[in-house]
C-alpha cells in the first residue's frame, strides 16, 4: 500500500508543478515591495520552500520517471528564479527613480544678486561730485603716527585739543588715525601747491560703542592750496557740494568753530531734510543738520609740510561718511553698518 500512495504522490508530480508554476506566476505580479518579494522568495526558492519540497518528493518518484520530471521540477524552478530576478529588478528600478524625485510644484528659488554697501554708494556719490569740481582722490595709511595725526596738524603736545579725539595707541608714538586730515600733511609732504584734493578713508576712534559711535567709521577730507584761495571759495565749494547731494532746495549757514589746522574754523549746517527744517527728532528740534567741520589753512601747517605760510592760502574740510549714510538711508544705529546682516544690506 505504501508504495501505491507514493506512486499516486509521484503521478500528481506533474500537477503539482503546474499548480506551483500557475499560483507563482500570479503572485509575483501582486508583490510591490522588498518585504513582498522576500516572502515569495522564502514560500518558492528557500530550502524549505516549493520548489526544494517538489525535489524532495523527486526522489519517491519511479526512477524511470526521474529523468522527465526532474527536467520539469529544472524549468519551474528556472521560471520562477527568473520572475523572481525580473520583480527584483522591476522593484531596485522604481525606488532608484523615487530618490531623485522632482516636485515641479514647488515655487523656484529665488537668486539675489549683490548690492552696494549704502557706505559705499554714499562715498561713491560724494566722490563723484568733488571729482566733477576738479578734485583728485588721494589717500593714506590708517596706522599713522603722532606726528602726522596731531603733531603736524598743529596739536602741540600737551594741547587739551588732543582730548578732542580718543585714539588707539599702537605704541607712544603709533596709532589708528583718528581723523583723515593726516592725509592733508602727506599730500603737501609729497606735492608742491596747488593742491586740490579730496580724501576719503577709515579712521579709528576708542570710544563708548553705541547706536550714535563705533569704533570706526568713515571720513571724506578735502584739500585746497594755491595762491589766493578765499574763505568765500570755501564756501561756494561746499554750498555747491551740499545742493548738489542733498537738493537744491537746501539752506545752509556756517558757525565758527575751533580746530587746530584751520584758522578761522567753521562748521557747516544745512536745513534738516528730513523735516525741511520745522524740527524733528533727528535734527533734536533744531531745524538744522551740522554735516561738516572746515576753516582755511592754518599758516602753522604750511609750516610743518614746507610751504610757504606767506604766498599759500587754502582750505580743508572733514565730514563723516556714515552719519551722512544714516541720514539718508533713515538708518538709525551705526553699529549696523558693520554687521554684514544680509538682510539690511539687501534692502540697498
Ligand atoms: N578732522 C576733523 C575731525 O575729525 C574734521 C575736520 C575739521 C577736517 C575741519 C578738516 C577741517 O579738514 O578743516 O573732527
Amino acid at each position: 500500500m505504501e508504495w501505491g500512495v507514493l506512486l499516486r504522490a509521484s503521478d500528481s508530480l506533474t500537477e503539482e508543478i503546474e499548480r506551483v508554476r500557475q499560483s507563482a506566476l500570479s503572485e509575483i505580479d501582486s508583490v510591490r515591495d522588498a518585504p513582498g518579494l522576500d516572502s515569495f522568495r522564502i514560500k518558492y526558492l528557500s530550502r524549505k520552500g516549493a520548489i526544494a519540497r517538489l525535489f524532495d518528493e523527486l526522489r519517491n518518484a519511479p526512477a524511470s520517471e526521474r529523468p522527465v520530471l526532474g527536467k520539469k521540477l529544472n524549468e519551474l524552478r528556472s521560471s520562477i528564479q527568473l520572475i523572481f530576478q525580473q520583480k527584483e529588478a522591476s522593484l531596485g528600478s522604481l525606488s532608484d527613480r523615487k530618490a531623485p524625485s522632482i516636485d515641479l510644484t514647488l515655487p523656484g528659488r529665488q537668486r539675489w544678486v549683490g548690492t552696494k554697501h549704502p557706505l559705499t554708494q554714499t562715498l561713491e556719490e560724494i566722490r563723484r561730485i568733488f571729482l566733477g569740481m576738479g578734485f583728485r582722490i588721494a589717500s593714506g595709511p590708517e596706522i599713522e603716527d603722532d606726528y602726522h595725526n596731531f603733531e603736524a596738524l598743529n596739536f602741540s603736545p600737551d594741547h587739551p585739543a588732543r582730548d578732542m579725539q580718543d585714539t588707539f595707541f599702537i605704541t607712544e608714538k603709533v596709532l589708528l588715525r583718528t581723523h583723515t586730515s593726516p592725509v592733508q600733511i602727506r599730500v603737501m609732504e609729497s606735492q608742491k601747491p596747488p593742491v586740490r584734493v579730496i580724501i576719503p578713508g577709515r579712521v579709528y576712534r576708542n570710544e563708548a560703542i553705541s547706536a550714535r559711535s563705533y569704533c570706526l567709521f568713515h571720513q571724506v577730507e578735502g584739500l585746497y592750496v594755491d595762491r589766493g584761495v578765499t574763505f568765500s571759495e570755501l564756501k561756494g565749494t561746499l554750498v555747491s557740494f551740499a545742493r548738489q547731494f542733498y537738493g537744491s532746495k537746501i539752506e545752509y549757514r556756517f558757525r565758527p568753530s575751533y580746530f587746530p589746522f584751520t584758522e578761522p574754523s567753521a562748521e557747516m549746517d544745512i536745513t534738516c531734510f528730513l523735516c525741511s527744517g520745522k524740527g524733528c527728532r533727528v535734527c533734536k528740534y533744531t531745524g538744522w543738520l551740522e554735516i561738516l567741520g572746515c576753516g582755511m589753512v592754518h599758516p602753522a601747517v604750511y609750516r610743518f609740510v614746507g610751504y610757504d605760510p606767506e604766498s599759500c592760502t587754502g582750505f580743508a574740510f572733514g565730514m563723516g561718511v556714515d552719519r551722512i549714510a544714516m541720514l539718508r538711508y533713515g538708518i538709525d544705529d551705526i553699529r549696523i553698518l558693520y554687521e554684514n546682516d544680509i538682510r539690511f544690506l539687501r534692502q540697498f
